[in-house]
């Protein structure tokens, strides 16, 4: 490791320090905050310390795998949740004057905690407050702020329209901020691509506090914040995105077959058809190990969870002609409309009124996962789906979930490097693996990601190669790290070829033009090669 006078000062600061220098500098932190914006009192509400009454359920509220959420996991940060932009405008000012990192959050999904949690003292800018979604219906476009759950897009697009969705994720309590600016696929991409394919505008903070849209951050910015991940290179405000056309009704089916019921033979088939039927239909699978009820032995669960866009009566021919195997009948299928479907592929009841997707804190905070993804380009045979089985009978019922979610139709279109999500023609699907616990106990959880660990060295053979491809929104910290004092272009580009493929360079490039400084990083940041920034450790 590089021992400069810097590293080693800053080595010296975190072993004898603790918390006094760390109270120290957030209290310089927030009188210079407090100095430096139009209204003190007006920032001041929010400001939250660990002082304030509400810092926990602050910092919690958007803490979304209970891997992260203890005490000892969680560290103090201040966190700020801006109501305006010149409070963001501040907090970056404020945060390099004194040193401090920043995560932003916007829905605190991220996989690794990436959005609240980091080594060097930092702060939390959390989105919260800056939601409002602008529906344009005559221009089939939106303004979407990134502190917009998923649930509340869909909800005011329906609203507004009947006949227009998006093609993003089907969580309803994922941020805009980080969803799109890493991709984003959902029920309809097999029609219209990722969510970041539909970007046509967005707002963003520079490391040096200037707002620019994308005709003056200029289009190598532009490009890289749809997918190439936003906390690289900015402080992303809002999105403008495209509308796009769907029927009054769709239709959604939700096929269960058992390995009684041939489920091997079914999932081997659907490799064939997943990414080639008609881009209107898009057939996900997800596959559990379960307690057989026939015979008390552990067997596979596969559901065919599906979404044609148009009536049954144009989907069944379809499938009678594509995928037979699944015998999918007429009463299989239910006819709603799309936001309808919106709710039934988030696992809500039917008749629950629309409300639910304005929840910003439905679902479950408590549960800890891992997951790991992978891209398919050649179908897994069956020896080898039945060796995943045997790996799955390994985990309790219901705690590992494979999710097979199918690509071709728009997403084949679109060239790699037309955005640095680049997983386009070649894939027939991207495969996820999540396991999921509530015990606390660090044991119980190596034991999960050993697991995860095992699946991923089990897939080497079956999935792509050279690199071997991973979704970044899944992101997985196992794929390699930038460590302290050591961010280079070939570390980075371990991780970063299997997000990005060729379009990394790019990433790089434009990184060390916006932030030569690297300040805007964590983890998993495109490096910037600027040859100064190298003189300062994490
Ligand atoms: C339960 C669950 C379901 C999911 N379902 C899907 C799915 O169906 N399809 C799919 O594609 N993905 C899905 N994902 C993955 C999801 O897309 C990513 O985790 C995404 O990054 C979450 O965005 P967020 O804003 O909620 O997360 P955050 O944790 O807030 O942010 C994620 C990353 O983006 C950065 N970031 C956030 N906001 C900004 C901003 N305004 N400017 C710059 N950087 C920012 C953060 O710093 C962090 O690095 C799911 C995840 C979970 C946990
Ligand atoms: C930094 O990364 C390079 C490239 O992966 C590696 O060769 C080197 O050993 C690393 N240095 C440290 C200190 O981790
Ligand atoms: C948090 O507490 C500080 C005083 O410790 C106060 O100035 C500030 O207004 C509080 N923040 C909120 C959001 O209540
Ligand atoms: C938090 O409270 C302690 C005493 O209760 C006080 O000394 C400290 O200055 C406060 N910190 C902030 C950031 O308000
Ligand atoms: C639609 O877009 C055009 C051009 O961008 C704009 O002039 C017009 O005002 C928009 N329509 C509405 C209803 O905003
Ligand atoms: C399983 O497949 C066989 C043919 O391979 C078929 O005869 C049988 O009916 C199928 N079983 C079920 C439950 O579909
Ligand atoms: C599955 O079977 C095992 C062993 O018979 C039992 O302990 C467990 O509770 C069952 N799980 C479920 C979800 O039924
Ligand atoms: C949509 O589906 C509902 C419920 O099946 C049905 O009553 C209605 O006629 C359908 N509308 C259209 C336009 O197909
Ligand atoms: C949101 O969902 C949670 C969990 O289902 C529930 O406890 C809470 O009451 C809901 N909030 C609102 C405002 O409906």
């Amino acid at each position: 490791m590089k021992t400069s006078t810097s590293s080693l000062l800053s080595l010296l600061f975190l072993f004898s320090s603790s918390l006094a220098a760390l109270a120290n500098t957030h209290e310089d932190f927030l009188e210079c905050l407090s100095l430096h914006s139009q209204n003190s009192n007006a920032i001041s509400n929010v400001v939250y310390t660990p002082n304030n009454s509400s810092y926990s359920s602050i910092l919690l509220s958007s803490v979304r795998n209970g891997r992260f959420s203890s005490a000892a996991t969680l560290k103090h940060p201040v966190i700020v949740t801006p109501l305006h932009e010149s409070q963001i405008q501040a907090a970056i000012y404020c945060s390099r004057k004194h040193g401090l990192q920043i995560r932003i959050r916007s829905g605190g999904h991220d996989y690794e905690g990436l959005s609240y949690l980091a080594k060097s003292p930092f702060v939390i800018i959390d989105m919260r407050n800056l939601r409002s979604i602008s529906i344009d219906t005559q221009n089939s476009t939106a303004w979407v702020q990134v502190g917009a759950t998923l649930g509340e897009l869909y909800y005011t697009i329906a609203e507004k329209s009947s006949t227009l969705g998006f093609p993003a994720g089907v969580c309803p309590t994922v941020g805009v901020g980080g969803h799109f600016s890493g991709g984003g696929y959902g029920m309809i991409s097999r029609r219209y691509g990722i969510a970041a394919d539909n970007i046509i505008d967005a707002q963003i903070i520079d490391v040096n506090g200037r707002i620019l849209d994308r005709k003056s951050m200029g289009e190598d910015l532009f490009w890289a914040i749809r997918g190439g991940g936003g906390a690289s290179f900015g402080f992303i405000l809002s999105f403008k995105i495209r509308l796009l056309p769907v029927p009054q009704n769709v239709t959604v089916f939700n096929v269960v077959r058992t390995l009684e019921q041939n489920a091997t033979k079914l999932v081997h088939r659907w490799q064939y058809i997943a990414d080639k039927i008609d881009d209107k239909l898009l057939i996900r699978l997800f596959v559990r190990s379960i307690n057989s009820t026939s015979n008390g032995k552990r067997s596979i669960q596969a559901s065919f969870t599906s979404l044609f866009l148009g009536g049954t009566d144009e989907l069944l021919p379809l499938m009678h002609e594509s995928f037979p195997e699944l015998g999918l009948v007429k009463e299989d299928c239910i006819e709603m409309s799309w936001i309808e479907s919106v709710l039934y592929f988030a696992g809500f009841q039917s008749g629950e009124s629309l409300d639910v997707l304005r929840n910003r804190t439905s679902g479950i905070n408590e549960i800890s996962f891992k997951g790991k993804s992978d891209y398919v380009q050649k179908p897994i045979p069956e020896n080898g789906l039945e060796r995943i089985w045997d790996l799955l009978h390994e985990e309790d019922v219901g705690a590992a979930e494979l999710q097979f979610s199918p690509y071709g139709g728009r997403l084949n279109e679109i060239p790699e490097s037309d955005i640095p999500f680049p997983h386009r023609s070649g894939n027939i699907y991207m495969l996820h693996y999540g396991v999921f616990w509530v015990e606390e106990e660090t044991a119980v959880a190596e034991s999960h990601l050993s697991w995860a660990r095992r699946l991923y060295g089990l897939l080497a053979s079956y999935v792509s190669k050279s690199p071997r491809a991973a979704y970044f929104n899944y992101r997985d910290l196992d794929l390699g790290v930038n460590n302290k004092g050591n961010t280079s272009y070939t570390q980075a580009s371990i991780w970063g070829l299997r997000y990005f493929k060729n379009n990394f360079q790019r990433l790089v490039q434009v990184k060390t033009v916006v932030d030569p400084s690297n300040f805007f990083r964590n983890e998993q940041s495109i490096p910037s090669m600027s040859p100064w920034w190298k003189k300062r450790g994490d």
